[in-house]
């Protein structure tokens, strides 16, 4: 095509296709959402195979799927943040159970595979094995090897799981121990840059161990590697997607604060300062203020007091739908902002509450002052198909999912029958039973208030879906065509090149399949 052709051709284009400054503009006072818009196509030299997913929740957070799920009590525990981040993508832990609760359900993820083991769990020489008997029970430990370390953090033997046992519980670890002279080591300075590829060939050639020991030059122990871990590592990288990983190749998560009140009503600034200190002591890799209003000054008073007291830690707050809300809670310290109000399958705020705003127009308004102070914007709700997230990706950086996740068998709650057919309770974080069950403050009321307040969310039920991996499959391989079509590589290009135009209710009923009959070829 010579360039006269190109250029007339691209001159019609933007005559029908707008950027998004201009669309939304052009749309106003309309406010829009999903299925109200569809995106143009472009030149593309990219197949979707090769598009890139990865994205960033802060500076120091970065996903390889840009999906997030929900943290709500029917979607995200621990088993769904470990699929999550499995997939390259984030869970955030709810936060409807006792805080000393989420904090087990964040180190459980954190220990789903390690790396190198920095801190291992040591015993001394003068335990006896009774002691660790009861240290596992108490710490409910999943392992029960253990290094056996001096005073002076010396490598002295390996007291292993087979002599940890009731009949020898008044042994001293030292009588039963594998003594340091027996065991075979690794050199800290030699597997410092690559400690898997490390223990990989230390596993190969030392056959029968299955921990490999780092010690340093005084001998002192410096980390630890389990073959099994390393087994599932290296399984990992023939697999398609990366896991999500944190610097120590722990799987990442994030947790929902519960913003703890004093009986008169105050923010207990103790207890919300002592539960993230514990969420940080096991490496947690974000914490996220969710509530149902996220431009008020009790929730910029929460992310100012984390943001002080923890001034490198991954910092979601929201919700909000304004471009004023982002920049306060920009300003209040926050690095990623939930958008989103009343956009969720199961929320009634519009219908109760008369506020909300569709969900892409609340997404447009928030990018353009996300942009200028430079935090992320995580598109909150009212995803129900793979072609609603390339849309939000146009004006974010991630999306966070409930409903099409609460029917994955890595979501809490039982599955049912009835009918003949398979569900799994989901409920709105704002219906009656979950602000009972803790998340009232969510939206401004008190737990022993619920009877006397209009829910803002329903209870409902999801047909079971199979896996997170297999939903994520679909969902990730949408968005990768999406991008083929818009010719981007990565999800920034792809924020610059989307253009918009209108969907009339014909549109999209074209968009659909429609006067067919459908069948279905896939197998079961
Ligand atoms: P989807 O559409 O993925 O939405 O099911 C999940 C998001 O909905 C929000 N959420 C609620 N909003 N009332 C609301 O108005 C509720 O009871 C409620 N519960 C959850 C939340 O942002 C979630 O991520």
């Amino acid at each position: 095509m010579s360039k006269v052709a190109k250029r007339s051709k691209a001159s019609v284009d933007t005559q029908f296709y707008l950027p998004p400054d201009e669309f939304f503009r052009a749309s106003v006072p309309m406010a829009l959402t999903f299925d109200d818009v569809t995106l143009a196509t472009l030149y593309s030299e990219i197949l979707p195979k090769d598009a890139d997913t990865t994205t960033s929740v802060s500076d120091s957070l970065s996903l390889q799927i840009p999906i997030i799920s929900s943290d709500m009590d029917t979607v995200t525990g621990k088993e769904m943040a470990i699929a999550m981040a499995l997939n390259g993508g984030m869970g955030l832990i709810h936060y409807n159970m006792l805080p000393k609760e989420q904090v087990k359900e964040v180190a459980r993820v954190k220990r789903h595979i390690h790396g190198l083991i920095q801190d291992p769990i040591t015993v001394a020489p003068t335990n006896l094995i009774g002691d660790l008997l009861l240290l596992i029970e108490s710490k409910r430990y999943g392992f029960s090897t253990f290094p056996v370390v001096d005073a002076d953090g010396r490598l002295c033997g390996l007291v292993s799981g087979n002599v940890v046992k009731e009949r020898y519980r008044s042994k001293s670890v030292a009588e039963v121990m594998t003594p340091r002279a027996h065991l075979k080591t690794a050199d800290e300075a030699a597997v410092a840059k690559e400690p898997i590829k490390a223990a990989d060939k230390f596993f190969s050639a030392n056959v029968g161990i299955n921990k490999m020991l780092v010690v340093d030059r005084e001998g002192r122990l410096r980390g630890l590697v389990t073959a099994s871990d390393v087994e599932r590592i290296t399984g990992e990288t023939r697999s398609r997607r990366k896991p999500a990983r944190d610097s120590q190749f722990r799987l990442v998560v994030g947790a929902a604060l519960s913003p703890a009140r004093t009986p008169a009503g105050a923010l207990d600034r103790d207890a919300v300062l002592a539960h993230v200190g514990n969420l940080v002591d096991e490496h947690i890799d974000a914490v996220a203020v969710s509530t149902a209003h996220g431009h008020t000054a009790g929730v910029g008073e929460v992310v100012r007091l984390v943001r002080q007291a923890f001034p490198s830690l991954t910092l979601i707050a929201g919700n909000v739908t304004s471009g004023e809300g982002v920049e306060f809670l920009a300003d209040c310290g926050a690095d990623a902002i939930k958008v989103g109000q009343g956009p969720g399958s199961i929320c009634t705020t519009r219908i109760v509450a008369g506020v909300g705003i569709p969900q892409l127009t609340a997404l447009y308004v928030a990018s353009k002052p996300a942009r200028a102070r430079g935090v992320r914007i995580l598109a909150d709700g009212g995803i129900t198909k793979s072609g609603d997230i390339v849309k939000a990706l146009t004006l974010s950086d991630a999306v966070i999912c409930g409903g099409v996740l609460a029917g994955c068998r890595e979501a809490p709650g039982e599955i049912m029958e009835i009918g003949g057919k398979v569900y799994k309770q989901y409920r709105g974080m704002g219906s009656l039973a979950a602000m009972k069950a803790g998340s009232a403050a969510r939206y401004g009321r008190d737990r022993e208030d619920t009877r006397k307040v209009a829910a803002e969310g329903i209870e409902a039920l999801k047909e079971v879906s199979g896996s997170v991996d297999e939903v994520l499959t679909n969902l990730i391989s949408g968005v990768q065509s999406g991008m083929g079509y818009l010719g981007a590589k990565t999800l920034g290009v792809l924020r610059e090149r989307a253009r918009f135009a209108r969907v009339s209710p014909a549109g999209q009923k074209e968009a659909a399949p429609h006067d067919v009959v459908e069948v279905s070829t896939r197998a079961n």
